[in-house]
């Protein structure tokens, strides 16, 4: 279209790559499917969607640009055929899927198929999910997301879809063990198979998967530990193996994965950080680290101050003891640091006022001491965004006459005498008026979160698709 714009471009060419374009169209329209595809492809969609009586559209090549069908994308083949490339179930504008609906194993007799979605489909009728025996060399995409009636394991013949590379089974219903055979997926990018039942080890084999980008293991019911040859997917932008039930310590490994942006180990067994813990300071990418949720009983390691790019840091519930690092307040980015529930003694590091982009604080129910170094400017930014309780040995200083009632339950210092009801307004104002700013601007930030990781996402899918 810019091209077309443009003045400086030769009026002859445009002209010749229109007729060119008009050509290319009609000749399109003029294509049509295979009889034995469009066969299969009626009898899926009869027997997954209630939506339309499929068999009497299908007067209207499925295929045909002009046709109206809903969550089916088709291209040209060598052949002059049209071919089935891609299939949506269970969202609006695709096809919705009958309450009866199970895994249509037919699919895999669509020799051209490039993606598969199924999509809060599989609600009522137990199914398995049915893959092809010999290898399918098309599917490059499946994504079996939000069926609750998809039980069973994931076969080991997975290596059958030899030129995978998103591979989402999030919240189905998903037992057994993680197949080794996944291992032999090798062009993966994407494996997602979070929320579902599976259980036993994290295949050591799966290191082999030295494509992917994002895995996600969470809320499973994994033991174990973590492979060692994790460490070897180095393309790895974002690790999440939360709500397991892992043990052991972070493999030394780590300290590979250059490009990890995103970490969440949280909620698991794990007891350790690797040895030495410098080697987690490799994490140059790393934005998000959540560990809260491991019985770690060590003091906090300072190292965790050199991941500069942090920009969430979860370590609540780990039974930490110490002081909280003073290399903490080099974390200039950070926007949320969680150490609450944990054993931390001494006084807060006055560098954590200094943070400018900190909005979420939590320290609460820890064992800290000492004067409070937080200014009004900081206290009104966090509003209840920052947690102070359960700290008997905290107290603010009275002689700066900002805190003269207390906040969330931390008093003032006792060189002051305790505040007086006449005074309680001087502090009313910061603490009403704080409290609708932060939060609007956690939210904000998080949707910021959002977008962005959507937008990256959208230009690995992009990349994909343009394969
Ligand atoms: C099937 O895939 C496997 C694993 O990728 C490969 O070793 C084998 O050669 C393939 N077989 C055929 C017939 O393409
Ligand atoms: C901190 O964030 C800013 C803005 O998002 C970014 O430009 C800068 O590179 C970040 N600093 C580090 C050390 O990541
Ligand atoms: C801080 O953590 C405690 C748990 O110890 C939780 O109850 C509280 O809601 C958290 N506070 C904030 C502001 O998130
Ligand atoms: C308390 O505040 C006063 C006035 O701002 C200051 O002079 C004093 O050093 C502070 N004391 C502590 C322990 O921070």
């Amino acid at each position: 279209m810019l091209l077309l714009l443009s003045p400086s471009f030769p009026k002859l060419i445009i002209l010749h790559l229109l007729l060119f374009s008009l050509n290319f169209i009609s000749s399109i329209s003029a294509i049509t499917m295979d009889n034995f595809e469009k066969e299969a492809l009626l009898s899926i969609m009869d027997s997954m969607s209630p939506d339309r009586h499929w068999r009497s559209y299908s007067n209207e090549d499925p295929c045909n640009p002009s046709s109206s069908w809903p969550g089916l994308e088709c291209k040209p083949g060598l052949d002059n055929h049209f071919h089935v490339t891609k299939l949506v179930f269970g969202t609006h504008p695709n096809p919705t899927c009958r309450s009866s609906a199970t895994f249509p194993s037919q699919i895999f007799t669509l020799p051209f198929l490039q993606s598969i979605h199924f999509l809060n489909c599989f609600k009522t009728k137990k199914t398995t999910l049915f893959l092809p025996h010999s290898n399918f060399s098309s599917l490059q995409q499946l994504s079996l997301r939000a069926n609750p009636a998809l039980i069973g394991p994931i076969p080991p013949h997975i290596f059958s879809l030899e030129s995978l590379q998103i591979l989402t089974l999030s919240q189905n219903n998903l037992q057994g063990e993680i197949p080794e055979a996944i291992s032999a997926l090798s062009s993966l990018i994407h494996l997602d198979l979070s929320y579902n039942a599976l259980t036993g080890k994290i295949p050591v084999q799966m290191g082999k998967l030295s494509s992917l980008v994002d895995l996600d293991l969470s809320y499973n019911s994994l033991i174990g530990p973590i492979p060692t040859s994790i460490g070897e997917m180095v393309m790895l932008q974002k690790l999440d193996l939360s709500s397991n039930s892992l043990t052991g310590s972070i493999p030394l490994s780590f300290k590979n994965l250059k490009l990890l942006i995103f970490l969440a180990l949280s909620d698991n067994r794990l007891s350790g950080y690797p040895r030495p813990p410098n080697g987690l300071t490799n994490l140059q990418s790393l934005q998000y680290l959540f560990m809260d949720g491991n019985p770690m009983f060590v003091p906090l390691p300072p190292e965790l101050g050199r991941l500069r790019r942090l920009q969430e840091l979860k370590l609540a519930n780990s039974g930490y003891s110490g002081r909280i690092p003073g290399s903490f307040t080099w974390l200039k980015n950070l926007t949320a640091l969680s150490l609450e529930n944990n054993h931390l003694s001494g006084e807060i590091p006055s560098g954590l006022g200094g943070l400018s982009r900190i909005y979420h604080l939590n320290l609460s129910r820890n064992l800290l001491d000492g004067v409070v170094p937080f200014n009004a400017e900081f206290l009104s930014r966090l509003g209840r965004n920052l947690d102070l309780s359960g700290n008997s040995g905290l107290c603010f200083n009275g002689s700066s006459n900002v805190f003269r009632e207390s906040f969330d339950g931390v008093g003032v210092c006792e060189s002051r005498p305790s505040s007086s009801s006449s005074t309680s307004n001087v502090f009313q104002p910061l603490e009403s008026s704080s409290v609708a700013s932060p939060s609007s601007r956690y939210h904000s930030t998080q949707i910021l979160h959002w977008v962005l990781g959507f937008l990256s996402f959208s230009a690995i899918y992009l990349c994909i698709c343009l394969i």
